[in-house]
């Protein structure tokens, strides 16, 4: 019994020596010890961090001095921890009554750090953090251009289609920038609030406080709402597949989808019912078939997900319009799946109504030609068309791909736009006004995705129309110039 006592007490105290020689190689931390300096773009302005790693016989801490604007603050991070090549730690902040939880995980490099840090469940960032301080112009405070409105765009299309912006007003917005939102724009789309993982993240937990202050804010402006979005592959927690039969999956489909637009009957206009189902890329083959993406959904109910969603939807607001939504859906194979995809639902009796093109686009490379004939396209199957997340950046990524441009801050490419730079993004939007006034009678709304060049998941890549300040852009009277053209 003893021994047996003994043996066990050996063999535990191997297997901690072990466990801790894994998880703290002596050579990563002492290659990560001292201090390392990197920048997050936050939408209330970029913030400095400079990290100090310390490792004491294999324990090691981290702590950080943070600047923002002319602030500083001292950080202690907690439950910090080096695995492998990587190391993790946490940072609480309270904002009023709320906790949030900041968690870092930072993979060591060649010369540099990469940090991905994750806030709460407002999605995550990605930084490198290096030994230099990195350089960092500041955004300009005063406009690259002076410009004058002399018309509101959402009055300049009034008899064409909406103009909408996207965002999960009211929190944490600037009254400035609510003033913006509500002045400007006439319709919303909430960016995140009523994604799956944020408004449903339990099979029985509902956060309904920010989508309902969306919803009461937007009623108060007279602004119509768009939901998005019901059914994704992506921000929608692991709950609604897990255990479950074909028969389970459906149900917590029918449940989610009858919930949340059961809530928002009347109140919320039209749904993105179906997000991105197809797959990227493709060929002449695919292009032939519906070339749908291997998300959870398809695997658990297979193409007939699809129909399914539009008529939980239709059955929960039979008022409401409809849509398909994705990106990259005017060109080349993925567009002619997406044809493919829409005869099908039509024939298989699914209530859709229109079709959302998300323009995630880029200036300098538009496919126009591409944007019109698929207007023309849809609608030629008796389905109306917006463009659902208008963005067109002046440089580095663009595409809607997420996980590609999602919380990612692309490198080097935060310096200020020059004026030749605004006037192409100007000459490009308006490009793309005149298609959409063309096809006036198809086009339902046009919403821009984020209110503004610091309200944007395309953050230093100057998409919008308004720059971080919330000056207008050269491009608001190139656009607002497109509505009155031949009038
Ligand atoms: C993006 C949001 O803008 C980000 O804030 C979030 O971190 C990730 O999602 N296509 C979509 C949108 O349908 O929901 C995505 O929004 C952008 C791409």
């Amino acid at each position: 019994m003893r021994k047996t006592v003994r043996l066990f007490l050996c063999t535990l105290l191997f297997a901690v020596v072990v466990t801790r020689g894994v998880s703290s190689r002596p050579a990563f931390a002492e290659e990560i010890a001292g201090q390392w300096h990197a920048l997050f773009d936050t939408p209330g302005g970029t913030q400095t961090y400079h990290f100090d790693f310390q490792n004491q016989d294999g324990e090691v801490t981290v702590k950080a001095v943070v600047e923002s604007g002319d602030q500083k603050r001292d950080v202690e991070f907690e439950e910090a921890k080096l695995v492998g090549d990587t190391v993790s730690f946490v940072e609480r902040r309270s904002f009023g009554n709320r906790e949030l939880r900041i968690e870092y995980t930072g993979k060591l490099g060649e010369k540099e750090i990469t940090m991905v840090r994750k806030i709460g469940d407002f999605g995550s960032q990605e930084s490198p953090a290096t030994r230099d301080l990195p350089k960092r112009e500041p955004a300009p405070t005063t406009p690259v251009v002076e410009v004058h409105i002399d018309r509101l765009i959402k009055d300049a299309f009034q008899d064409s289609f909406r103009i909408g912006t996207a965002g999960d007003f009211p929190a944490r917005y600037s009254d400035q920038e609510l003033q913006v939102a509500s002045e400007h724009f006439n319709a919303v789309t909430p960016e995140n609030c009523m994604k799956p993982e944020r408004v449903h993240p339990q099979e029985s937990t509902w956060r309904f406080e920010q989508p309902d202050a969306l919803v009461q804010w937007a009623t108060e402006n007279k602004m119509s709402v768009h939901g998005h979005t019901l059914v994704w592959h992506a921000q929608t927690d692991d709950w609604f597949f897990r255990d479950g039969d074909r028969e389970v999956v459906k149900q917590r489909m029918k449940d989610h989808i009858d919930t949340l637009v059961g809530r928002y009957k009347g109140k919320i206009q039209s749904w993105d019912v179906v997000n991105e189902a197809i797959n990227d890329g493709g060929n002449q083959e695919t292009g032939q078939t519906e070339n749908l993406r291997n998300s959870k959904w398809m695997q658990a109910l297979g193409p007939e997900f699809l129909t399914l969603a539009f008529k939980f939807a239709h059955a929960a607001d039979p008022d409401a319009i409809l849509y398909y939504n994705d990106y990259n859906i005017e060109s080349g194979p993925k567009h002619e799946s997406s044809m493919v995809l829409l005869r099908r639902l039509l024939k298989d009796g699914a209530p859709i109504h229109a079709v959302g093109i998300q323009g995630h686009w880029r200036t300098g490379s538009v496919p126009y030609e591409d944007i019109e004939k698929a207007i023309l396209d849809y609608s030629s199957l008796g389905l109306k068309v917006s463009i659902t997340e208008l963005d067109v950046t002046i440089r580095g990524a663009s595409g809607g791909q997420f996980g590609g441009g999602f919380g990612r801050r692309q490198r080097g490419n935060s310096t200020p736009p020059s004026v030749a730079d605004l006037n192409a993004q100007a000459e490009a939007y308006a490009k793309l006004f005149a298609i959409f006034r063309k096809h006036e009678d198809v086009i339902e709304r046009v919403t821009f995705w984020g209110l503004n060049d610091r309200r944007t998941w395309r953050f230093g890549q100057h998409p919008l129309v308004f720059d971080a300040n919330n000056h207008p852009k050269p491009a608001y009277p190139a656009i607002v110039n497109e509505a009155s053209r031949g009038e």
